[in-house]
């Protein structure tokens, strides 16, 4: 699950046959492709037949007659090559679009149901940068670096075909200089594929400092953080770039290297080509055309060693992608998920459950938690901050398996159930809400999917949300910007609790605020979490005064165990650290003398 782990040594251009199960929906169009290819590629070698034919046969003494048809002969085939280079354009480069396309969709349909231990590992920023930059290195060689290695290929090898006819002696030459260009080729093509994946992890490392630090924008601002996180993208920006130049210099080396070689071999063709028409063993039109394949060739070659650093700059890509689709959820999915009950008749019941989160296997959050929820009941779970609270809900939403024990919902196992029919039962108001850069409709709308208008309307009224909302410049359409920093602390709980409430689940999981909300905010996110919790069983982590006296029962917990269970009263009188508590948290003074 380690992102980071280093680029292998060895060249592994295996990753890119992964690109196999993207491409296969799209054989056909491929054919389609070749077909368009081979035709503008066969076309353009008989170019230079062509051309010999007119310097030999149309320069001589009245042959008017036979230049014009040959130049007819000419326009016809360079017609061809464009209707069909324009098709093969089409075809290759829309396939390179589709293809990447449906590779990033892949993607992120995978990370989203990645477990939350994947995201404690993984940053955000890293995820972004493989689907946006990563994707559209591989683009390039989908698309256009498939199309010019096939197009150069198919003229590399015809001209070839056609020197060795013209001339085998001036070919064999040839021959023996590719070789010199393909070593080094292979040579720098591995070197370019470790800096490229290198420089590609930079780019995450730096979109992943402006993530975090533009979504934590306020805070950035308000501790003068600005010149420090600009210095620390800075840094990781010019390494990335270094290494970038570093890779450019492998490149451009590599391209110096092959025109050198190419072009020596032409001036020698040139040269030899000269002292046989001197000679008068060849003609003047077929030094020409010789002369042409030439080029093709050398042309053909440079574009292909073009491509082959984009190739390996695409696999050092295509492993990043490849490593974040491979990863597994480390949650067990059962072959024969036990069916569930949408209905609130299912007690809940935790079977001494003990858990440590995977990242710190050294500290229980849990331990021996052993405590049932009768359905329709409202349990208040308390305790000092640490004390493992949020943790139970963590658990119960199937985010973790504990490591021993079990928790049973009605009278199956959670982790032997489908995840989606558990997460079905379970509404969730967390502490920190979360609003979504949409309107208020849509963020309310999240809760349930197939809601109509009219009952988002009811839910926000339930929730004492409507009244703001009316109050709001566009009501329901208002955009309520990223985060919804556009509205109040309260005002997003509400938001929240109206989003649950069209969820309508039989099992509801309040995390209550922290944060102190005026009093008259207060009164209303009161009232809303009551309507909210009547006739459904309800945990509530609880910091206020007003909801522990109306839970059924307080449970105490720290250090993640439960320290005892009872009544607001009960508790208070035996003193302890409920007691403290309720004098810290609620402002209830007790006397324990
Ligand atoms: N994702 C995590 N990875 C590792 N440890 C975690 C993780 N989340 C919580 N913990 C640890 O588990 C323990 C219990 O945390 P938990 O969030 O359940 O506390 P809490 O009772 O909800 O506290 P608070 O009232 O402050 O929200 C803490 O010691 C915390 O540091
Ligand atoms: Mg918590």
């Amino acid at each position: 699950m380690n992102l980071q782990s280093p680029p292998s040594n060895r060249a592994n251009l295996k990753v890119l046959t992964r690109l196999r199960d993207f491409i296969k929906p799209y054989y056909f169009r491929i054919l389609l492709a070749i077909l368009a290819l081979i035709i503008a590629a066969g076309a353009t070698l008989m170019l230079p037949v062509a051309v010999r034919k007119i310097i030999d046969k149309g320069f001589l003494p009245a042959q008017t007659e036979t230049i014009n048809s040959y130049f007819l002969i000419l326009s016809a085939i360079v017609l061809l090559i464009a209707v069909f280079a324009a098709i093969r354009f089409y075809l290759v480069m829309r396939l390179g679009e589709r293809i990447v396309a449906d590779i990033r969709t892949r993607v992120y349909q995978h990370v989203i149901r990645m477990e939350p231990q994947f995201f404690e590992i993984t940053r955000t920023g890293e995820v972004l940068s493989r689907l946006t930059t990563d994707t559209t290195l591989v683009q390039t060689v989908v698309g256009a670096g498939f199309s010019v290695t096939l197009r150069s290929s198919i003229m590399l090898l015809g001209s070839l075909f056609m020197l060795a006819i013209t001339s085998a002696q001036l070919t064999g030459l040839i021959l023996i200089l590719v070789p010199l260009v393909i070593l080094p080729l292979l040579f720098f093509g591995r070197k370019v594929r470790r800096l490229s994946r290198a420089t590609q992890d930079l780019i995450a490392e730096s979109s992943a400092i402006a993530g975090e630090t533009l979504n934590a924008v306020h805070m950035v601002q308000s501790f003068l953080l600005e010149g420090f996180f600009s210095h620390r993208f800075e840094q990781s920006v010019e390494s990335s770039f270094d290494i970038a130049l570093t890779r450019l210099k492998a490149r451009a080396l590599l391209s110096g290297f092959a025109i050198l070689i190419i072009f020596s071999a032409i001036m020698g063709v040139i040269w030899i080509g000269a002292q046989l028409v001197i000679a008068g063993k060849m003609s003047i039109g077929e030094l020409s055309q010789f002369l042409i394949y030439a080029l093709i060739v050398a042309t053909s070659t440079a574009a292909l060693s073009e491509v082959w650093g984009d190739v390996q700059r695409a696999a050092g890509a295509m492993e990043r992608l490849m490593e974040l689709l491979n990863t597994q959820t480390t949650l067990p999915v059962p072959i024969k998920p036990v069916a569930i009950k949408h209905c609130i008749t299912n007690p809940i019941h935790f079977d001494k459950v003990s858990f440590n989160y995977p990242s710190r296997p050294e500290q229980q959050a849990l331990t021996d938690f052993t405590l049932t929820v009768s359905p329709g009941e409202t349990v208040a779970l308390v305790g000092p901050s640490g004390a493992g609270k949020s943790t139970v809900f963590q658990l119960l939403l199937r985010f973790y398996d504990p490591q021993q024990g079990k928790i049973i919902l009605g009278d199956a196992d959670i982790s032997q159930t489908d995840i989606h029919l558990l997460r079905e039962q379970i509404g969730i108001v967390p502490q920190e809400t979360v609003i979504f850069a949409a309107d208020v409709l849509e963020n309310i709308h999240y809760g349930k999917l197939d809601a109509g208008n009219e009952d988002i309307y009811m839910a926000a009224q339930a929730a004492a949300a409507d009244e703001f909302i009316q109050r709001l410049a566009e009501g329901y359409s208002t955009f309520l910007g990223e985060r919804g920093t556009r509205l109040s602390g309260g005002q997003r709980q509400r938001i929240a609790i109206a989003r649950a409430i069209l969820k309508n689940p039989p099992i509801l999981l309040l995390d209550e605020a922290t944060s102190a909300l005026d009093a008259e905010s207060e009164q209303l996110v009161q009232e809303a979490m009551e309507k909210l919790m009547k006739s459904r069983t309800t945990l509530v982590i609880a910091h206020r005064l007003a909801t522990v006296l109306k839970a059924d029962r307080i449970v105490v917990m720290n250090h993640g165990k439960i320290i005892a269970i009872g009544k607001h009263q009960e508790l208070l009188s035996q003193g302890g650290l409920y007691a403290r508590l309720a004098a810290l948290q609620f402002g209830e003074f007790y006397d324990n003398r």
